[in-house]
């Protein structure tokens, strides 16, 4: 079944939205390293790391469904932040937006009888999930222990852990 034109733009402007998430958190990773929260920096960066990947995994969709790559300008991401909490929180409420994103492509995908795309969604449908648990999860960890001095630290300790043990 060939692409909708229709289906083909929303895939595309994933992309795009994709690889201004990596930017976004890009931003945050910066952030957080000019303050010396390495952990959350790099937290972040990994972070980064995995919307590239997402990004690439419609990209290679597209492709493998013989539609054609739009590639357009990325958004400059926002900079300013309060407090760690205030970007983890600004990161929680990115990743909401993402999961309506990828809902209203289901039910595009749904319209149109394309099971094709409802298989890729359906692993995304999945990985917010778990993209909006973590942030979650940080921000209620961050409450117990507070968002300044020691409690700080040792969530920045937490955060730096990602990817380097297995839990
Ligand atoms: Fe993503
Ligand atoms: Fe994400």
């Amino acid at each position: 079944m060939k692409l909708a034109k229709q289906i083909e733009k929303k895939l595309n402007d994933q992309v795009n939205f994709e690889i201004y998430s990596a930017y976004y958190y890009l931003g945050m990773a910066a952030w957080c390293e000019e303050r010396n929260l390495n952990g959350a920096g790099h937290f972040f960066r990994l972070q980064a790391k995995e919307e590239l990947e997402h990004a690439m995994k419609f990209f290679d969709y597209i492709l493998e469904r013989g539609g054609s790559i739009a590639l357009e300008p990325i958004s400059r991401p926002a900079a300013s932040y309060k407090s760690l909490r205030d970007v983890v929180s600004a990161a929680l409420k990115h990743e909401r937006e993402v999961t309506s994103r990828i809902e209203e492509m289901m039910d595009s995908a749904r319209a149109k009888k394309d099971y094709a795309t409802q298989n890729l969604l359906d692993w995304f449908v999945e990985e917010q999930v778990e993209e909006e648990n973590s942030m979650e999860k940080i921000l209620a960890r961050m409450d117990l222990a507070g968002d300044k001095g020691a409690g700080l630290l040792m969530i920045d300790k937490e955060l730096g852990k990602r990817g380097r043990e297995t839990s």
